[in-house]
């Protein structure tokens, strides 16, 4: 049984613990290119969903690229081992500064958010052969409104300054916004995006992503990777096109799960009210996103009460779950908040100055720290000068 695993590990390591499974990372990043046949693919693993460097490893051995949306992504792929040629940056709002790190750093190909990225990264790539640029798409008709992308007018613009600086701007990128699980929104748009990308004179690539969702309410339906893979390879064969997909969360959300401890108790009325040893500092996506994350008790009972999963703080949105319906908890129960492997690490936080948990790698039976859980010396991190102030007054 996962369980009795689950409470091994939490015996070990402590809790909370983030802890991801291996073999389903594994699995996932094989089942996608299987289900869309189209070639050239380039697969990419978005590392603003999870940072770990053991994930990332295995991303790499499983022969993904990375897509980057800072220079601090970029960062975390290269320190994994990645290429830089193997990272696609797709990102907005960069400065001088990090352009000229990125391409330090030998980065190649740039997704751009503006003509005026484009100009300011032709001037600094001065001398640099063999960059590929792409534009990021701004259409509201299918993307809905967002402050993303290039509007297909100011194309003609683009070009002629990548070509001044003897560049081609040989990509369109498409950003589906936020997680959806509807996989026509993207199978109906996929005509609309190869005219688009005709237009561009030089056109050689299309990349997608991301927006494929994940279904955290396990009963809803699933993004159809065979029925998306099916449409975009009737689309692009024969075209010669080179097709870039960046599947963000959806590739990794299930393969997290955060294992946290009750510590209280009590009861409003008929309503449980469950205190666990995490926070939304933890995971934030409860109380960034109002996101719902199934939790399930590692010793299940029949009896089910009406409950809220509340976090260690005194914060009063620090709900990790509400109105569950679980079975009536005692303290040291051990709950596991699951499907927090995409937006769950990456986005904890220092707020409410709870240290960070630790993380584990599981294959099978077997089990790995890959992150040390953090102590209270983290809240010190950076901070200086603490008596000059003080002697000011
Ligand atoms: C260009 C791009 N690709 C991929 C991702 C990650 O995918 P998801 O849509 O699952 O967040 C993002 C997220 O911000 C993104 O901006």
């Amino acid at each position: 049984m996962q369980t009795e695993l689950w409470q091994q590990l939490l015996a070990i390591y402590g809790s909370p613990l983030y802890v991801y499974d291996a073999d389903r990372l594994w699995q996932t990043l094989h089942q996608i290119p299987a289900q869309v046949p189209y070639r050239p693919t380039t697969f990419c693993f978005a590392v603003v969903t999870n940072g770990n460097l053991a994930l990332l490893q295995l991303v790499r051995r499983a022969g993904w690229h990375i897509h980057a949306n800072t220079p601090g992504d970029i960062y975390l792929a290269l320190k994994a081992g990645f290429a830089p040629h193997q990272i696609v940056y797709s990102g907005s709002n960069l400065s001088v500064v990090d352009m000229q790190q990125i391409l330090a750093w030998g980065v190649t190909t740039f997704n751009l958010d503006s003509v005026a990225q484009v100009q300011q990264l032709c001037e600094l790539a001065q001398g640099i052969p063999q960059l590929k640029l792409g534009l990021r798409l701004h259409e509201p008709a299918i993307i809905g409104e967002s402050r993303i992308g290039v509007q297909p007018p100011e194309f003609p613009q683009a070009v002629a300054i990548a070509r001044k600086h003897d560049r081609q701007i040989q990509g369109l990128h498409f950003y589906r916004g936020t997680g959806t699980n509807a996989t026509k929104a993207f199978t109906t748009v996929i005509d609309q995006l190869i005219g688009i990308g005709r237009t561009l004179p030089d056109w050689q690539y299309l990349d997608f992503g991301g927006g494929f969702g994940y279904p955290y309410r396990h009963s809803k339906v699933e993004f159809d990777w065979q029925t998306f893979g099916d449409a975009i390879t009737k689309a692009l064969t024969g075209t010669g096109i080179h097709l870039i997909l960046e599947p963000g969360r959806n590739v990794i959300a299930g393969c997290g799960i955060l294992l946290t401890t009750v510590v209280a108790v009590k009861y409003q009325g008929e309503k449980q009210i469950v205190g666990v040893d995490t926070t939304i500092a933890n995971f934030t996506a409860p109380s960034v996103y109002g996101d719902y994350r199934e939790i399930i008790p590692l010793q299940d009972r029949a009896e089910k009460v009406l409950t809220d999963v509340c976090g260690n703080t005194t914060y009063s949105r620090d709900y990790l779950g509400k109105n569950l319906s679980l079975p009536p908890l005692q303290i040291g129960d051990k709950l596991a908040i699951l499907d927090v492997g995409a937006y769950g690490y990456a986005m904890a936080s220092h707020f409410l100055h709870r240290p960070k948990p630790a993380e584990v790698v599981i294959k099978g039976k077997d089990h790995c720290l890959v992150r040390s859980r953090e102590d209270y010396s983290v809240l010190l991190s950076h901070q200086q000068n603490m008596e000059k102030i003080y002697e000011m007054y």
